[in-house]
């Protein structure tokens, strides 16, 4: 996730439980685009033991070919293609999730890169731009071009972060592609992943937000799996979580300021399973120093510190109000939402 799992956060990550690989924040592609020294840094020094894909997003072919090639130099496991970033600033460029309005156009992207990638090539995608209907031609795509792996956000670019992942448009994926599918969005707990495994058949899970919230769960996944008792943190150990993030985090030249509303990224997510009135985010959001952070972190957490730490956010305590609230009227919905056919699916509320 862009400016999340960088290297500090990778190592955080791995104290509380590696996944079984990383993808790196994407790679920006254009004319005299050269590879991020710091995205590069979380290949290279990451220390976790775990394989990590380097994605990258762009659109000219050759640039892409280009970036491939100067990443397979590294120690990546794969090369991630990706097709779903929501930001306008991009898609607009047909990058990220533009692309999945041109299937011709992911036809000859993917055709290129299959050619000059000798590694495994990956791609993580959505269900489609504003409807699903490029969702089966897509997926012939990925089969066509021998794509080793698929990660699907199952939810249209247009719906942003916004309400449900539609998982349905998952299995459709797993029963059509002979390569793995992995089931992304809203993987909030290990209750869920089970749930979503056993609904699709996917090979795996992707996590994103809900890392930042429960860095356990990757390891509670994981004990889910195995049919293990499963670990359930406090409301001390999500203080000390925050604690180890604000120090790791940290670099040296940053002023205070500027690193109390860093953490302040972070902690929108594990807000959301502090209080069901958002009384943390309330506060968190007001602080200015260090000081007044972990004043308001000790204020809310450390009442009943032996209190489990709830493994789900609660029901409408909205991590960024911009990303994850309310669509706003006319914009941010859904439609044409059926995984075989593209006709509309009762009960589907755009948007929410
Ligand atoms: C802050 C942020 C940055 C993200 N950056 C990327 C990115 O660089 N590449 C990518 O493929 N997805 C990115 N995503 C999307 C996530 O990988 C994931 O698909 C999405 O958040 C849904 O999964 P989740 O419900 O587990 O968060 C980002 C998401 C967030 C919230």
């Amino acid at each position: 996730m862009q400016d999340v799992t960088d290297l500090p956060f990778m190592r955080v990550i791995h104290h509380y439980g590696d996944p079984d690989y990383y993808f790196t924040e994407y790679f920006r592609v254009h004319p005299h685009s050269r590879l991020e020294k710091h995205i590069l840094r979380s290949i290279n020094e990451h220390g976790t033991g775990r394989p990590v894909f380097a994605q990258m997003i762009g659109e000219s072919i050759p640039e892409l070919v280009h970036t491939a090639r100067e990443l397979a130099r590294h120690p990546v496991a794969g090369i991630d293609l990706n097709m779903g970033c929501p930001a306008p600033k991009i898609y607009k460029k047909n990058c990220g999730g533009g692309l999945l309005r041109d299937p011709s156009k992911i036809d000859r992207v993917l055709g290129a890169l299959r050619e000059s990638v000798t590694g495994r090539l990956t791609v993580k995608m959505r269900i489609g731009f504003d409807t699903t209907d490029t969702f089966a031609p897509i997926l012939e795509l990925i089969d066509k071009h021998d794509i080793d792996l698929l990660n699907l956000h199952a939810r249209t670019v247009k719906q942003g972060y916004r309400g449900e992942a539609h998982y349905a448009f998952v299995k459709q994926a797993v029963d059509t592609l002979r390569c793995p599918v992995l089931a992304n969005g809203n993987i909030l707990s290990s209750r869920r992943a089970l749930r979503v495994a056993a609904e699709t058949g996917c090979s795996g899970l992707m996590v994103g937000r809900h890392a930042i919230r429960n860095p356990w769960i990757f390891r509670q996944i994981r004990q889910s799996f195995a049919g293990e008792p499963v670990f359930r943190p406090t409301f001390a150990d999500a203080r000390a979580y925050i604690d180890r993030l604000y120090h790791a985090t940290r670099t040296g030249d940053c002023p205070e300021r500027v690193h109390v509303n860093k953490m302040k990224k972070y902690l929108n997510f594990l807000g959301q399973a502090v209080d069901p009135e958002g009384r943390f985010l309330y506060d968190m959001r007001r602080a200015r120093t260090e000081k007044d952070l972990f004043d308001v972190c000790d204020r809310h957490l450390m009442q009943t510190p032996r209190a489990p730490f709830p493994d789900e956010p609660h029901n409408g305590v909205i991590a960024r109000p911009n990303c994850e609230g309310p669509a706003p009227q006319g914009g941010g919905g859904a439609s044409g939402m059926s995984p075989v056919s593209g006709s509309s699916v009762p009960g589907l509320v755009p948007g929410t």
